[in-house]
């Protein structure tokens, strides 16, 4: 359950640059999925902002394709400390619902429109006894996500008319939860918690009546279950600037030029493979992509002009023990460039390799310090 698209600024400053109208989305580009148990917070999830094969700018994502375009993963909430309530012999309602950012509404929890589908599953497992679980003491310390915000609009006056230049702003959100009880199996008493500490951070400036973009963002958190004794910590670091020209005319292109830097660092343990037996212990992975493209169109082109240019390097480097991969390898690393559409250089290795970080693009003052 993870979508996201990045270039979204609150939805009070849409009509920033009224002389480009829909040029700027609302809804903020803060996103928390939710999952209730009968309409209380269980667990939360701050999603990996997912660049989609038309992300950004279509002349990139081929041949490849942006980090989890095709593979949505999944995010685990350890519910287990929900069981004594969930195991005594009434109905039980689990939903998710998607909230935004929005300083208008109650709390700052806003909504998001169209385009996001989730959906979930829960995972069961029985008593190995055939003993019927039971449990009490649910506590849940679920304190109000802490947002700031600091928005700046500039703009000039000529002749008596003001015009806005750029919006600049900078999103801040935190919040930590934590779920607790006791259980019984035939197992005997155990405590166990599910807990989670998230934080988000980012930070846009638009200019040239929003055709000019940066964006710097920062989503990172842990996470422990009842299950592992290991905390999961990840963070996804993206930076992109884009500079859009809009042809005046049907006879010349318009054109986009985009910068991306962008990384998912994660060690963690995955919850579901680990009791399914098909992954033991943790897992460190760390992915960036860093690309670059200049891309062109008008009314009959729509992709493919001889002026187009572009390139991504993508760094992987993974380790981790699968029961179901090649005997015993835990580690694996790719490092490869692609200029144009053609690869210059793949590099595969049965070993791990030093990943550089996602570095600041020109344009974004103020990185992110979550
Ligand atoms: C400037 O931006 C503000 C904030 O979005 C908006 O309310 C205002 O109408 C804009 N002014 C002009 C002249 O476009
Ligand atoms: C579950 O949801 C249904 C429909 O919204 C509602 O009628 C019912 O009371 C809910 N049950 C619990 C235990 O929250
Ligand atoms: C300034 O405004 C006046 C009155 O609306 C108009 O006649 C004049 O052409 C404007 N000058 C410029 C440079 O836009
Ligand atoms: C599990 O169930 C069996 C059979 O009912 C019972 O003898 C045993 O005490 C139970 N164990 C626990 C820990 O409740
Ligand atoms: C917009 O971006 C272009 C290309 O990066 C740059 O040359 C230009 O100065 C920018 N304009 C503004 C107003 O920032
Ligand atoms: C679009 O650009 C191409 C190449 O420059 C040109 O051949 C074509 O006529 C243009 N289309 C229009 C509607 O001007
Ligand atoms: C926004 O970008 C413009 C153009 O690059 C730059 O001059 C300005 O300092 C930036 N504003 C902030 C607050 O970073």
């Amino acid at each position: 359950m993870c979508i996201q698209i990045c270039i979204l600024g609150p939805t009070e400053y849409v009509n920033t640059f009224p002389e480009n109208p829909g040029w700027l989305y609302g809804y903020s580009p803060f996103r928390e999925i939710q999952v209730l148990i009968d309409g209380k917070l269980a667990g939360v999830s701050w999603p990996f902002p997912l660049l989609f094969t038309g992300g950004v700018d279509p002349g990139l994502w081929r041949p490849i394709v942006g980090i989890d375009a095709f593979d949505l993963p999944s995010f685990d909430v350890d519910v287990t400390p929900w069981l004594p309530l969930l195991c005594d012999g009434k109905l039980h309602n689990f939903s998710l619902k998607v909230v935004s950012f929005d300083t208008s509404a109650s709390g700052n929890i806003g909504s998001v429109g169209e385009n996001w589908w989730v959906t979930g599953a829960v995972f069961i497992w029985l008593d190995e006894h055939g003993n019927q679980t039971r449990g009490s003491a649910i506590e849940s310390k679920i304190p109000s996500t802490v947002f700031s915000f600091y928005p700046q609009v500039s703009s000039v006056t000529s002749n008596g008319t003001s015009t806005n230049t750029s919006l600049y702003f900078k999103l801040t959100a935190h919040r930590s939860l934590s779920i607790s009880s006791t259980i019984v199996t035939s197992a005997g008493p155990k405590i166990v918690a599910w807990s989670q500490s998230l934080s988000f951070q980012n930070i846009q400036n638009m200019t040239d009546l929003g055709l000019n973009q940066s964006l710097s963002q920062l989503t990172a958190g842990s996470y422990s279950d009842s299950f592992s004794g290991i905390e999961t910590t990840y963070s996804y670091p993206i930076n992109l600037y884009s500079s859009y020209i809009i042809a005046p005319s049907l006879a010349t292109l318009s054109s986009v030029f985009a910068l991306i830097d962008r990384s998912l660092i994660t060690k963690r343990v995955d919850i579901i493979s680990s009791l399914s037996g098909t992954k033991m212990g943790s897992q460190s992975l760390a992915t960036r992509q860093s690309a670059e493209s200049r891309y062109y169109w008008n009314e009959t082109i729509v992709e493919g002009t001889a002026a187009d240019t572009g390139e991504t390097e993508q760094w992987f480097s993974n380790s981790g023990h699968s029961s179901l991969g090649k005997d015993g390898m835990t580690e694996f690393s790719r490092h490869l460039k692609e200029v144009d559409g053609a690869i210059v250089f793949d590099h595969e290795a049965w070993s791990m390799i030093q990943v550089p970080s996602t570095s600041p693009l020109p344009y974004v003052e103020g990185e992110p310090t979550v």
